[in-house]
């Protein structure tokens, strides 16, 4: 199976679950829990391939504080290596404030290190004995923006796979992303990030756009499940029916479902997206993006059960 190396944002997430509010000024509401855990797609990308079974080892920026030890011992107990986490004094670990209702949530993030990580910090030789390269959350990565389309063609260069979440632009501009894709061999945005970036009000519109650029291409949709593109072949996967607890990290474990199924496993288009869609509804029912450890024996336990 091909080792992964995952570059990208690491912080903690602060969640508050069992509001039966939405705050205002000046008011206070009760909540039924509090829980700091791992956050950042990046990493929660990487615990959750971990957990799934793969190799998986972590690029990104920590504070020499408590919360960077936090996610450090996060990223240790669900198997991922974290040799080439950089670890600074300079800088405090990113923190993002998280209210969380069943079908969605309002964020407040701190940046702190989240945003740290440059072009020195990903030499050519950081690939060497890896099979398969994923960065999440560029637009949270300000630094090392201007030359991921250098970095993604360094990985293929030395033949790895390569796979992108893009999460969404705070700025709405989406910048520099058809260079990156150029040298892209997976692209897992979701529907309103896809909708944006290819300039199209409608998701079938975006695939085909995408899907013309990359060899593969997945598109999230929520509740509704998600929609790919591979070869010229178009798949369509309704998302399993359940109710969810907390949606935070659903489409980054989604995102390890796929690339676990499709990249390290060689599964069809269609076989690799229904395991991602259970994948991530395991996570919208678990509060915290990579807690509670989701299996390949669970996921496909729950596919056969949601059959039945
Ligand atoms: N309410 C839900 N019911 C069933 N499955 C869901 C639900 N919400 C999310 N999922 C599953 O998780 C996948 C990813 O969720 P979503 O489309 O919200 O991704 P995203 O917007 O990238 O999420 P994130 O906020 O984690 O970046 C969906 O394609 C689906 O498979
Ligand atoms: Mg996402």
């Amino acid at each position: 199976m091909k080792r992964t190396l995952v570059v990208g944002d690491l912080n903690v997430d602060i969640i508050a679950s069992g509001m039966s509010l939405f705050p205002e000024l000046g008011r206070e509401i009760l909540c039924s829990d509090i829980r700091t855990v791992l956050g950042g797609s990046a990493s929660i990308f990487a615990c959750r391939l971990a957990q799934l079974g793969s190799k998986v080892d972590i690029l990104g920026k920590v504070g020499n504080d408590e919360y960077g030890r936090t996610v450090l011992n996060a990223l240790k107990s669900n198997g991922v290596g974290i040799d080439k986490v950089i670890v600074k004094d300079d800088l405090r670990t990113g923190v993002t404030i998280s209210l969380t209702y069943p079908e969605n949530k309002a964020l407040i993030t701190f940046m702190g290190s989240i945003g740290a990580l440059e072009k020195s910090d990903v030499k050519p030789e950081v690939f060497k004995g890896y099979g398969h390269l994923h960065i999440s959350s560029i637009y949270l990565q300000p630094k090392l923006l201007n030359s991921l389309s250098e970095i993604f063609a360094e990985a293929k260069e030395q033949g790895l796979v390569t796979s992108l979440d893009p999460q969404c632009d705070p700025q709405g501009k989406y910048e520099k992303i058809w260079e990156i894709l150029e040298y892209t061999d997976i692209f897992l945005p979701n529907g309103d990030e896809a909708m944006d970036i290819t300039g199209t009000t409608n998701v079938s519109s975006a695939l085909k756009k995408l899907g013309l650029k990359v060899k593969a291409v997945v598109i999230k949709c929520g509740c509704e499940g998600a929609v790919g593109m591979a070869n010229g072949e178009i798949v369509n996967v309704k998302a399993f029916k359940i109710k969810p607890i907390d949606t935070t990290g659903a489409g980054d474990s989604f995102d390890a479902g796929f690339i676990y199924y499709f990249v390290h496993k060689n599964k069809s288009l269609r076989d690799s997206i229904i395991f991602a869609n259970a994948v991530g509804a395991l996570a919208c029912l678990r509060i915290g993006g990579a807690e509670g450890k989701i299996t390949e024996g669970e996921a496909l336990n729950f596919i056969i059960g949601q059959k039945c």
